[in-house]
């Protein structure tokens, strides 16, 4: 969970301030400390509350709402004031920011635009006070996305697995993966859920998503991974396009700590997106030729675009299996790059897994597949092993 930010807001308009309102309650950082429909009353309500940040909204009366800002600047300094207005001409935002205000943002109130200005306040608020929150420094969500380098190379099973084992490894951790295998994903499947809502619901209702209706969107697992599911029905794919996904992963950002994207194979715009938008790209290949060669192939084209070939780890899965393998060594020279984890064949937890529903952590805690997995969701989180064993030292890699 991340840092909560405790809000006061002042609005004597109902009609903007319950949008307003329900805006921030969807914000699961945001605790709505108080709520005001008076200006004269919002300096004892502010002092009394002692919120983090105050907003102001300025259209019932601006002369008022501008006395109301210096007054609470001279009386609360340090207190944020996040000023709103329909106005959103230089002169006013001029006249709010002189008057003490902090930040402003134009009614009707867009929420990524909101979420920005939240973390800006939060972040100076930060430094000024100095202070760490709970003791550690607060941490950007990490996006991952996972891409095959041939069909059946294990996407899903990572994706679900890893995604699984940051959920689980850490109470603070708030884990997400999406499924944007839009066609034939079957990351529902894997983890046994039958969800309300999938990608489609969500695109369809892009242009009044609010982080309340998004995530109700996703279904939890036992876990606590949340899954946003590929649309059931295949036209409906149609409907999902880039810039939704943007939206929506910009939205998801400010509420998990982690996302995990189990991609197509085909390079859609959507999986380009979803790359785009990551910090760390997980290339999956097994130790055979098709998928070497595509690794290769798949590595020259991402490395054209700046960016993206720098943030590409290749994930060896189902090392050990004896048809036709290649040595590691080999496949290091082949595709001119480490390999960067190593996952090991492990059939009958893998697949008595999946047939299960369950993950690997529930149906088979100490296999090897479930431990390489354990630990490259540490590593993903920059600490080290969670199971140091003395037999496995020097058989996975931890670069
Ligand atoms: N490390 C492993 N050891 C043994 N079997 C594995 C391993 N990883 C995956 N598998 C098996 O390989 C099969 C394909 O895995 P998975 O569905 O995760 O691949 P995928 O890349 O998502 O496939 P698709 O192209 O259909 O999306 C599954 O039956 C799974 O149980
Ligand atoms: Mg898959």
């Amino acid at each position: 969970m991340k840092d909560v930010q405790r809000v006061a807001i002042v609005d004597p308009s109902d009609s903007t301030r319950e949008p307003l309102r329900n805006l921030l309650l969807g914000v699961e950082s945001v605790w709505l400390e108080a709520e005001c429909s008076r200006y004269e009353f919002f300096t004892d309500v502010a002092r009394q509350s002692n919120p983090d940040l105050v907003v102001i909204a300025l259209d019932t009366d601006h002369n008022k709402a501008l006395q109301l800002i210096a007054q609470l600047g001279a009386e609360c300094p340090g207190l944020p004031i996040l000023a709103v207005s329909a106005r959103g001409d230089g002169q006013s935002i001029l006249q709010a920011l002189r008057a003490g205000a902090k930040e402003f943002l134009t009614q009707p109130v867009v929420l990524e635009e909101l979420l920005t200005c939240l973390q800006r306040l939060r972040s100076s608020r930060g430094s000024v006070d100095g202070m760490m929150v709970n003791g550690t420094a607060k941490v950007e969500s990490q996006v991952v996305s996972i891409i095959g380098s041939r069909g059946g190379v294990g996407c899903t099973s990572l994706a679900v697995n890893l995604g699984c084992n940051l959920a689980h490894q850490d109470k603070n951790h708030n884990v997400a993966l999406i499924d944007l295998d839009l066609a034939l994903g079957d990351a529902d499947v894997a983890l046994d859920l039958i969800p309300d809502y999938t990608l489609a619901d969500v695109a369809l209702n892009i242009d009044r998503l609010d982080m309340t209706f998004l995530r109700r969107s996703l279904c939890k697992h036992a876990t606590g991974l949340s899954l946003l599911p590929h649309p059931v029905q295949m036209e409906d794919i149609a409907l999902i396009h880039e810039d939704h996904l943007q939206r929506v992963i910009n939205l998801l950002r400010a509420s998990y700590t982690h996302l995990i994207f189990d991609l197509s194979k085909r390079f859609t715009p959507t999986d380009l997106t979803a790359m785009r938008m990551s910090d760390v790209i997980l290339l999956v290949a097994q130790l055979e030729l098709t998928s070497l060669r595509n690794v290769v192939r798949m590595l020259h084209t991402l490395g054209t675009e700046d960016g993206l070939g720098e943030k590409v780890r290749i994930v060896v899965n189902r090392v050990g299996s004896e048809d036709g393998e290649i040595s590691l060594k080999k496949a290091e020279e082949t595709v001119g790059r480490p390999i960067y984890w190593q996952i090991p064949n492990d059939y009958k937890a893998m697949l008595g897994a999946r047939n299960a529903g369950v993950p690997l952590l529930e149906h088979a805690p100490r296999s090897k597949a479930q431990l390489a997995l354990l630990d490259l969701a540490s590593a993903l989180c920059g600490k080290g092993p969670q199971e140091q064993k003395k037999e496995r030292r020097g058989f996975f890699s931890f670069r």
